[in-house]
C-alpha cells in the first residue's frame, strides 16, 4: 500500500484556492481527501468502491472507500444521478469539489459533479452484505474478496505499516538487508529459515536482517501455524550475551508496535474493539513492562508445581508445548517472557554450548507472548570450530557443512540472532485469534485456496 502522501502532495499543489473548472481534477486517495484541512472547493477525482448508498428526497449520499483508510469519503450527489446503478460494492470514479461538510461526522465531503460506474456489483449475489459485520470464519471462505471488508482492510493496513516499521527499525544503524534467493539450476528446497545465509553475511557486515516468506511442511491446522509465513530474522556479530540479543528482540517488538499504534490508530482500534475486547489494555501492559527472563529449568519447575493438569507432563529434557507456554505467560502476569538455556539435546547443532552440567544446555532463547505462545526463537551461535566439528560429526553432517565450518575457520566472531514470526506478531498486537486472518492468502496443510 503506498501513495497516500504523494497524492496528498498533488492535491496540495492546487488547494490554495478553488480551481477553475477547466483545470483537470487532481486524483486523490480517500485518505488524502479526508486529510485536507479547510476544504474550499478543490476539484478532485476519487476512485474506489461503494460502501454505502443512502438516498434522500433531494440528495444521494455515497460512501466510497479505496483501501487507503478505514474511513470512507462521503460523496453528496443530487437526485439526478441514477441511484440504481450506484450499488453497494460497485467500483466508481467520482469527480467533484471537496467542501467542508456540514455534518460533525466528517470534516470534508465530495460534492459530486460526475459519477462513473466503472464496474457494477450485483449486491444480492455479493457474499458480503451492507452494514453486516461478518465473522472472520465466514470471510475466510472468500480469500479473493475479503480484503474489501473493513476488518480485513484494517488488519492488512496494520500489516503493511508493521512491515515498514520493521524495515526502518533495522535501517538507521546501517544494518544490511539480505535478499532472498530466487532461482537455481540444481534441486533445492524452499527455505525454512534464512539464518545460515545471514550467518554468512554476518561474516562481513556486523548487523544483517532479512524479512521474507518461509516455508514449513507443518502438519498442523492450528490457529498459529501456516505452511507459508513471513519471518523477520536478524544476525548480529561481535555479540556475546543472550542479554544483548534479548534487548534487540524486545526493542523490535516494542518499537514496531508503537509505530503501528501511532500511524494507524483507527485500524488498531477497530480490531481491539470488535475482534478482541480488552486487547488495548493487554497491549499497553506488554509495552509498558520490561519483558521477563526465566531459564528453561525454572520454567519446568514452575510447570511441575502448577495445579493444572497438562496433556504433556512437564519434565526436564522435553519440549515445551503450547499449553505449557500459555501457562508460563499467565504465570508471568501476561508479560512477554524470554525462556533461555534449553537442553542441548532439544536444539539444533548451531546453538552455542553452555558447557554446563549435569544438565547440558545451549544458549537458546524463545520469547513467549500472551495469546500466541512462542513468537521469537533465537540463540547465540557456536562460533568455536572444534565444538561445531564435534557436533556435526555426531550428526553425520560434517561433509555438507564444510562451508559453515569455514565461517569459523576464517575470522570467526561470537554472534547471535533470532527469527520472529511476523503473522504471530500481528496476532499478538491486534488480538487476532487465528493466524489465517492476518495474512492475505493463508496456506496451510490441505488448504491452498489461492
Ligand atoms: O523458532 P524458529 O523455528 O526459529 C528459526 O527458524 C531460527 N532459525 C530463526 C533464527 O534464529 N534466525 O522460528 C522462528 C519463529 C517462531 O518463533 C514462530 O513465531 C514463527 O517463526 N514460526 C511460525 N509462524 C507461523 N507458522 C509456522 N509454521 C511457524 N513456524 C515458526
Ligand atoms: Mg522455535
Amino acid at each position: 500500500m503506498f501513495g497516500a502522501r504523494c497524492l496528498l502532495r498533488a492535491l496540495r499543489s492546487c488547494s490554495s484556492a478553488p480551481c477553475p473548472r477547466h483545470r483537470p481534477a487532481a486524483r486523490v486517495s480517500v485518505r488524502g481527501a479526508l486529510g485536507v484541512q479547510n476544504a474550499n472547493g478543490e476539484r478532485v477525482t476519487v476512485q474506489g468502491w461503494i460502501r454505502s448508498v443512502r438516498s434522500q428526497k433531494e440528495v444521494l449520499f455515497l460512501h466510497v472507500n479505496d483501501g487507503s483508510s478505514l474511513e470512507s469519503l462521503q460523496v453528496v450527489a443530487d437526485s439526478s444521478f441514477d441511484s440504481r446503478e450506484l450499488a453497494f460494492g460497485s467500483s466508481v470514479e467520482v469527480q467533484g469539489q471537496l467542501v467542508k461538510s456540514p455534518s460533525k461526522k466528517q470534516n470534508v465531503e465530495l460534492k459530486a459533479e460526475k459519477i462513473e460506474v466503472v464496474g457494477n456489483c450485483d449486491a444480492k449475489a455479493f457474499p458480503f452484505k451492507y452494514k453486516e459485520r461478518h465473522p472472520l470464519e465466514y470471510l475466510r471462505q472468500y480469500p479473493h474478496l475479503r480484503c474489501r471488508t473493513n476488518i480485513l482492510g484494517s488488519i492488512l493496513r496494520v500489516r503493511s505499516e508493521a512491515t515498514a516499521a520493521i524495515h526502518s527499525f533495522f535501517k538507521p544503524s546501517s544494518k544490511i538487508k539480505v535478499p532472498e534467493e530466487n532461482f537455481f539450476n540444481i534441486p533445492v528446497f524452499l527455505t525454512v529459515s534464512g539464518q545460515l545465509h545471514l550467518e554468512v553475511m554476518s561474516g562481513a557486515f556486523t548487523q544483517v536482517f532479512t524479512f521474507g516468506p518461509t516455508f514449513r511442511a507443518e502438519n498442523s491446522q492450528s490457529r498459529r501455524h501456516l505452511a507459508e509465513f513471513y519471518m523477520v530474522e536478524a544476525e548480529i556479530s561481535f555479540l556475546e550475551s543472550l542479554q544483548d540479543l534479548m534487548q534487540v528482540m524486545e526493542s523490535l517488538f516494542k518499537t514496531t508496535a508503537m509505530t503501528v499504534l501511532s500511524n494507524c490508530p483507527k485500524d488498531v482500534e477497530l480490531c481491539h474493539k470488535f475482534i478482541a475486547p480488552g486487547q488495548k489494555d493487554r497491549l499497553e501492559h506488554m509495552l509498558k513492562n520490561n519483558f521477563l527472563i526465566i531459564s528453561y529449568t525454572e520454567a519446568v519447575e514452575i510447570l511441575k508445581q502448577a495445579s493444572q493438569n497438562f496433556t504433556f507432563t512437564p519434565e526436564w529434557g522435553a519440549d515445551l508445548h503450547t499449553e505449557h507456554e500459555k501457562y508460563l505467560v499467565k504465570h508471568c502476569g501476561d508479560i512477554p517472557v524470554f525462556v533461555i538455556n534449553y537442553p542441548r539435546a532439544l536444539k539444533p547443532f548451531y546453538m552455542r554450548d553452555n558447557e554446563d552440567g549435569p544438565q547440558h544446555t545451549v544458549a537458546a532463547v524463545d520469547l513467549l507472548v500472551p495469546g500466541v505462545g512462542e513468537l521469537f526463537g533465537g540463540s547465540l551461535r557456536e562460533e568455536r570450530c572444534h565444538f561445531l566439528e564435534q557436533r556435526l560429526a555426531r550428526l553425520g553432517l560434517t561433509e555438507a557443512y564444510q562451508w559453515y565450518l569455514d565461517l569459523r575457520r576464517f575470522g570467526s566472531v561470537p554472534h547471535g540472532g533470532f527469527g520472529m514470526g511476523f503473522e504471530r506478531y500481528l496476532q499478538c498486537i491486534l488480538g487476532i485469534d487465528n493466524i489465517k486472518d492476518v495474512i492475505p492468502f493463508p496456506r496451510f496443510t490441505h488448504s491452498c485456496l489461492l
